[in-house]
């Protein structure tokens, strides 16, 4: 019990009760980028399913995105953390605070947990840790946008509390151009 309880520090928690493995969240660092991107590139693989188009992303796009993520690091209205599993980086979540009309919203940007990790708790305490940042910051609501067809996801959202509010609906007009927002 007291080998246990030092072992697990307050960033620590119990990974589904087995005392051998123990998760880690905690902010990222800069030298975290490649585990991230990693994990970024996975995510992109799975969503592609949804709409191969809309993944169908650049390296230059990539290399903006690091960029942003490596900013988003150091600032206060933004929180990246990482999810480790015996000090490998396993999944990752960044959210931002987004002041409209003097409401701060908490916005979930992106969080994905690796596949052979799902399931096991990592991703519902991610979210967690992030909605505490969020009411640390004020934040009336939280909000993400996520796919109609990722049902498996939608299900982990509304697991934490999230509720369907709107549809943001499409219609293409140009049948010959793709789209393709991370060009
Ligand atoms: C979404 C994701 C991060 C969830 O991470 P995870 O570690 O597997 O989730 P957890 O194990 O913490 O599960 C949280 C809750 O959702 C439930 N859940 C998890 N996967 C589920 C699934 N496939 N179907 C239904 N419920 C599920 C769990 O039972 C748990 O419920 P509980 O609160 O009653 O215990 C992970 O599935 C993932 O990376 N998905 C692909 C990327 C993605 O879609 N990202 C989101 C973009 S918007």
């Amino acid at each position: 019990m007291k080998r246990r309880s030092k072992i697990l520090g307050a960033d620590s928690f119990l990974y589904k009760e087995c005392f051998i493995q123990h998760m880690l969240i905690r902010k990222a660092k800069k030298v975290d980028i490649e585990s991230i991107h990693k994990l970024d590139r996975e995510s992109t693989r799975y969503h592609k399913k949804f709409d191969a188009d809309f993944y169908t992303i650049s390296e230059k796009w990539w290399k903006i995105k690091k960029d942003s993520q490596l900013k988003a690091i150091k600032s206060p209205t933004n929180l990246v953390l990482v999810a480790e599993l015996d000090e490998k980086v396993v999944g990752y979540i960044w959210g931002y605070v987004e002041t409209i009309m003097k409401n701060k919203i908490g916005k979930i940007q992106e969080l994905i947990v690796t596949s052979k990790q799902r399931g096991k708790g990592i991703g519902k305490e991610l979210i967690k840790r992030m909605l505490d940042f969020f009411k640390e910051r004020e934040c009336v609501i939280s909000e993400i946008e996520v796919f109609v067809e990722n049902l498996p996801t939608i299900q982990v959202y509304e697991k934490a509390g999230f509720k369907k509010r709107e549809y943001k609906m499409q219609l293409k007009l140009n049948k010959t151009t793709k789209f393709r927002p991370f060009f």
